[in-house]
C-alpha cells in the first residue's frame, strides 16, 4: 500500500473507533430506559444531566470521569453505572459533581458505582475540590452486595472519604432530590450542608415497608423522612427547596459562600496552537497495532507549537524526555519511542528528578512493548535501571498524568505511571491497549509451558492442537487489552478523542497548578 492510501486507511479505521466511542458516550448520556426516564419526568423531576447543567455556570466545561464505567457489566444498565461524576465550575469555582441517575435501577449502587464514586472523591481530595453530591438513590443494589458491602474502596469508603475531606476543609454539600434509603441517606447525613426538596426528597435508614417489617410500626414516607420533617423536626437537613431548580439555585449560593479557589501557583505562558492539527493523529496511528507510531509526529499534534525542549536527545533514544507546554502550561514529557533499555530508563529517572526539583508536572505518553529482555540487557543491569525509573516515578510528588497513546505492556505500562502509581488522572486514546503482554506473546508463552509438560509426560501435541490451544488465549488477551475494557473496569478515567486531548490536559494542569508544592523524597536508588 502506498503512503497516501495507507494514511487514508488508518484514518478510516480510527474514525470507526471514534464513532464507536461517541455512540457509547451517547448511550451513557441517555441514562435509564425510556420508560424510566418518562416516569421520572412525570414526577416533575429534572433528569440527572439537566440537573448538572443547571448547577454549573453557563458555558462551564464538564470534565467527566469514568463516563463508560460499568459498560456491559450489569444486564439492562447502560455505560456509567447509574452515576455521573465530573469537574465543572459553580459560581466560578471548580467543584466535583457526583450525581445519582435515579432512572437507572432507582439510582442504586452496584460495585462499579461505588468504585466510581470513590474515584471521583479521590480526585476531588487530591485537587482540593468541593464536592456537590446530587443524591437520588435507593442505596445498595442488593443482589451485588459482595461488590458493595465488605471491602475498602466500596460503599463504606464513600463515607470515610466524606469524613476525611470534611476534616481537611474540603466542603461537602449534598442535595437530596429523591428517596434516599440506607446508604443513600448516609451520604447526605455525612455532608457539611444538606439541601432537600419538599415532597420529593426523602431520607431514611429504612423505608416505610422495611420499618413495618422490622418493628410493625405503620408510617408514611413524609413523617418518616420527608423534607419538611427533616428541616423542621429532626434537623438532619439544613435548607428546604421547593423543587429541583430551587434546590440547585440554593446550592449555587452555598458554593458562592465558600472560600475562593486558590490562585494558580505556577504561571501559565501564552497558549499556542500545536504545529499540526490534533486530528492528524487519526492517520498517524497505523490500523495495524504491530506497526509503530512516529512519536515525534504525535508530539507535534499535542504540544504548543509542537515544541519540546529535549533532554538527552542523543542518549537513550527509545524514550523522549523534555519540557513542553500545553495551552501555555509547562509540563515534563516522557514519551516512549520503542522498547525501554537501560539508557532510556536512566534518562527517565534523571528527568523525573529534574521535574521534582523544579516542580514541573509530569505527562507520561505510554506506547511501549516493555523493557528489553535477553542476556545482554540483563548483564547491563536492566532490572536495576528499571527499578530506578519506577522508584523515581512512584516517589515523585509533582502532579502526574498518564495518557496511553498506543500499546502499553508489562512493566513498561507500570513504569509509564500505570494506575497503581495513582496518577492524578489517567486516560487512553481509543486505539490504546494495555496488558501484561501482547496476545501473541501470551499465547506462545503458555503454549511453551504446556509443550514442555507434554514432552515430560511423553505425550504428543500436534501443530493443530497447539493452535486450538493458543487461539482463545489470543482472543482473551485481545479483548482484555482494549481501551473500552479499561474504561469499563475503571482502570482509566476515560477514553479521549485525540482532538479533545489538549483541552482536557489543560483543564487538569490548571487544577494541578493550584495545589500546594509537595517535596519529593525518593527511596533508595539501586546503583
Ligand atoms: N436493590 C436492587 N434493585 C433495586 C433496589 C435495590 N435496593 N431498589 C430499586 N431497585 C430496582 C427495582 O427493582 C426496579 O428494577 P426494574 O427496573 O428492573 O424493575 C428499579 O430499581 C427501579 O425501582 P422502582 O421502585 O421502580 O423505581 P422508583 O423510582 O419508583 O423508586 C426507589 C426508587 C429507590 C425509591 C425504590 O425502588 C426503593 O425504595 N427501593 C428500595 C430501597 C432500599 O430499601 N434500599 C436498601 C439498600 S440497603
Amino acid at each position: 500500500m502506498d503512503v497516501l492510501n495507507e494514511s487514508a486507511a488508518n484514518e478510516a479505521a480510527y474514525r470507526q473507533l471514534l464513532a464507536d466511542l461517541y455512540q457509547a458516550r451517547g448511550q451513557a448520556r441517555l441514562g435509564g430506559s425510556e420508560a424510566a426516564r418518562a416516569k421520572h419526568m412525570a414526577r416533575g423531576k429534572m433528569l440527572v444531566r439537566e440537573r448538572i447543567e443547571a448547577l454549573l455556570d453557563p458555558g462551564s466545561p464538564f470534565l467527566e470521569l469514568a463516563e463508560l464505567a460499568g459498560e456491559g457489566l450489569y444486564p439492562g444498565v447502560g455505560p456509567g453505572a447509574g452515576l455521573v461524576t465530573g469537574v465543572g465550575l459553580i459560581a466560578g469555582r471548580a467543584c466535583m459533581v457526583i450525581a445519582n441517575d435515579p432512572t437507572v435501577k432507582g439510582g442504586t449502587y452496584f460495585g462499579m458505582t461505588c468504585r466510581k464514586h470513590v474515584r471521583a472523591q479521590r480526585f476531588a481530595w487530591q485537587h482540593r475540590l468541593p464536592c456537590v453530591t446530587l443524591v437520588d438513590s435507593g442505596g445498595a443494589f442488593l443482589p451485588d452486595q459482595a461488590n458493595i458491602f465488605p471491602d475498602e474502596g466500596l460503599f463504606g469508603s464513600i463515607f470515610h472519604n466524606q469524613v476525611g475531606m470534611s476534616a481537611d476543609g474540603i466542603a461537602q454539600i449534598a442535595v437530596v432530590m429523591g428517596a434516599c434509603t440506607a446508604g443513600g441517606a448516609y451520604i447526605p447525613a455525612l455532608c457539611d450542608e444538606v439541601v432537600i426538596v419538599r415532597g420529593q426528597g426523602f431520607m431514611y435508614l429504612g423505608g416505610p415497608q422495611l420499618v413495618q417489617a422490622a418493628t410493625g410500626e405503620q408510617t408514611d414516607a413524609e413523617s418518616l423522612g420527608g423534607a419538611q420533617m427533616h428541616s423542621r423536626i429532626s434537623g438532619v437537613t439544613d435548607h428546604l427547596a421547593e423543587n429541583d431548580a430551587h434546590a440547585i439555585a440554593i446550592t449555587r449560593k452555598l458554593v458562592r459562600e465558600l472560600p475562593p479557589m486558590p490562585p494558580p501557583r505556577i504561571l501559565r505562558g501564552v497558549s499556542r496552537p500545536p504545529a499540526r492539527p490534533p486530528t492528524d493523529v487519526y492517520a498517524l496511528i497505523n490500523a495495524d497495532p504491530k506497526k509503530p507510531t512516529d512519536t515525534s509526529a504525535i508530539l507535534e499534534c499535542l504540544l504548543d507549537a509542537g515544541e519540546i525542549s529535549e533532554f538527552k536527545a542523543e542518549f537513550g533514544d527509545t524514550l523522549i524526555a523534555g519540557f513542553a507546554r500545553i495551552h501555555g502550561y509547562q509540563v515534563g514529557i516522557l514519551a516512549n519511542k520503542g522498547v525501554l533499555f537501560t539508557e532510556s530508563a536512566l534518562k527517565a529517572t534523571h528527568f523525573i528528578d529534574l521535574c521534582c526539583k523544579r516542580d514541573v508536572p509530569l505527562l507520561f505518553l505510554a506506547d511501549v512493548a516493555g523493557f528489553m529482555v535477553g542476556r545482554e540487557a540483563e548483564q547491563q543491569g536492566i532490572a536495576k535501571a528499571g527499578a530506578k525509573f519506577i522508584t523515581a516515578m512512584s516517589a515523585a510528588r509533582v502532579p502526574k498524568f498518564t495518557l496511553i497513546t498506543g500499546g502499553s505492556y508489562g512493566a513498561g505500562y507500570l513504569a509509564m505511571c500505570g494506575r497503581a502509581y495513582q496518577p492524578n488522572a489517567m486516560f487512553m486514546w481509543p486505539n490504546g491497549r494495555a496488558a501484561i503482554m501482547g496476545p501473541e506473546q501470551a499465547a506462545t508463552t503458555l503454549a511453551l509451558v504446556k509443550k514442555q509438560n507434554k514432552l515430560a509426560a511423553m505425550e504428543s501435541w500436534s501443530a493443530q492442537e497447539e493452535e486450538a490451544f493458543k487461539a482463545p488465549i489470543r482472543q482473551q488477551y485481545e479483548s482484555f487489552a482494549s481501551a473500552r475494557n479499561f474504561a469499563r473496569h475503571l482502570w482509566v478515567d476515560g477514553i479521549l478523542d485525540p482532538a479533545e486531548t489538549r483541552e482536557t490536559l489543560a483543564l487538569l494542569l490548571d487544577l494541578a497548578a493550584r495545589l500546594p508544592r509537595q517535596d519529593t523524597r525518593f527511596g533508595v536508588f539501586r546503583m
